[in-house]
């Protein structure tokens, strides 16, 4: 079966909104959708008076390369956060098809389950010697039973670090063929030692990878989220998307940085934070008052303290801001750290010094 079936059927021959720009691509005179025949007198490039390409060709073909793969395995949108939504919306049923997650991990999926009304499966990440893990057998188990379309698995894990090993996933997305897509979110990938997934895609149609210029190649604003999938889920996930969901600023500053000289610049400053958090966890497992710092793939830290309360309040004294975990399960004792400039992680461990003579 292709993985069009597991497509909501009311979807699987949606053709979407017929946006101007897709109905005419070629033209001297352009008064087809309405827009003003001047660029605003701020427009210093003068294009941001025409609606976007929806995906603009220059852009996908820079993100192929970046990822290893065609352009008709991509579709990009605002962050991967859209693609969550998306792949919930088109896959998912309200009521009927589920969402499999592995709490704790990164809110987006169960947020997007909810808006969907699809029901979620929560099976959540086993606290192992060598630190989280999914357990893969009862996520296949779940999904079996209770029917699920959507599997998310974050490897490298927020907010866990740890990454899944490519034949663990292999065999996860073997197993759940014809069943449900395997998702594996990938935002902190840049940062990890394991391969993308994405080089699991031809022999796993049901596979789907994420993501995004959010994390390592520093551009959140920009909003630019990719998703790897069988080009027949992209085409049913273009059709649900907005018509234009690429800001033209958005794609000329992402298509900068991806230029050479931007990708040599990220991969130093990825081998810098790679760096930097050995160096902060090391530091920080030998703090009076840390109880266990997580190894991580990422660009973070997830510590459990004696006393996170305090913690994060000399924390915050010193104006470091970092993220509390304390409401996810498994996590009461815990804080997750981003891994900062060198100077920005030296004001965490010296702020964090001297914790355990807290009064
Ligand atoms: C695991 C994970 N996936 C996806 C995202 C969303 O990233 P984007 O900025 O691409 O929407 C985040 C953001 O923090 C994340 O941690």
């Amino acid at each position: 079966m292709s993985v069009l079936g597991l497509v909501r059927p009311d979807l699987r021959d949606f053709s979407g909104y017929a946006s101007a720009r897709k109905a005419a691509e070629t033209g001297r005179v352009w008064l087809n959708a309405n827009e003003s025949p001047w660029p605003n007198s701020a427009d210093a490039e003068g294009s941001s008076h025409r609606y976007p390409a929806p995906q603009p060709e220059a852009l996908r073909q820079a993100l192929a390369a970046l990822y290893g793969t065609v352009p008709e395995n991509l579709l990009v949108g605002r962050g991967s956060d859209e693609a969550i939504d998306l792949l919930v919306r088109a896959l998912c049923r309200p009521g009927i098809d589920a969402v499999v997650v592995a709490p704790p991990v990164f809110g987006m999926y169960a947020v997007s389950a909810r808006l969907q009304g699809a029901p979620l499966l929560e099976v959540p990440l086993v606290d192992g010697p060598q630190g989280f893990a999914p357990d893969l057998a009862a996520i296949g188990d779940a999904a079996e039973a209770r029917g699920a379309h959507l599997v998310f698995l974050c490897s490298p894990g927020n907010p866990t670090g740890e990454a899944v090993a490519l034949e663990d996933i292999a065999a996860l997305a073997s197993r759940l063929r014809d069943r449900a897509v395997v998702v594996v979110d990938e935002a902190y990938g840049e940062f990890s030692d394991v391969p993308s997934a994405a080089t699991l895609h031809d022999a796993h149609p049901n596979l789907a990878v994420l993501r995004t210029l959010s994390k390592a190649h520093a551009l959140a604003a920009a909003r630019i989220g990719t998703l790897i999938a069988a080009p027949e889920l992209i085409a049913v996930l273009r059709s649900c998307q907005a018509p234009y969901p690429l800001p033209t600023p958005c794609v000329a500053l992402a298509l900068a940085g991806l230029s050479p000289q931007a990708q040599e610049e990220t991969r130093r400053r990825v081998e810098c934070l790679r760096r930097e958090r050995e160096r902060l966890a090391r530091a920080l497992a030998e703090l009076p008052g840390v109880r266990r710092v997580y190894p991580s793939q990422g660009n973070f830290l997830l510590a459990r303290f004696e006393d996170a309360q305090a913690a994060f309040d000399r924390l915050l004294a010193a104006g470091v801001v970092v993220r509390d975990q304390r409401a996810a399960p498994q996590l009461a004792d815990a804080l997750r750290i981003s891994v900062g400039a060198p100077e920005e992680n030296d004001a965490v461990l010296v702020a964090l010094a001297g914790m355990g003579s807290d009064a």
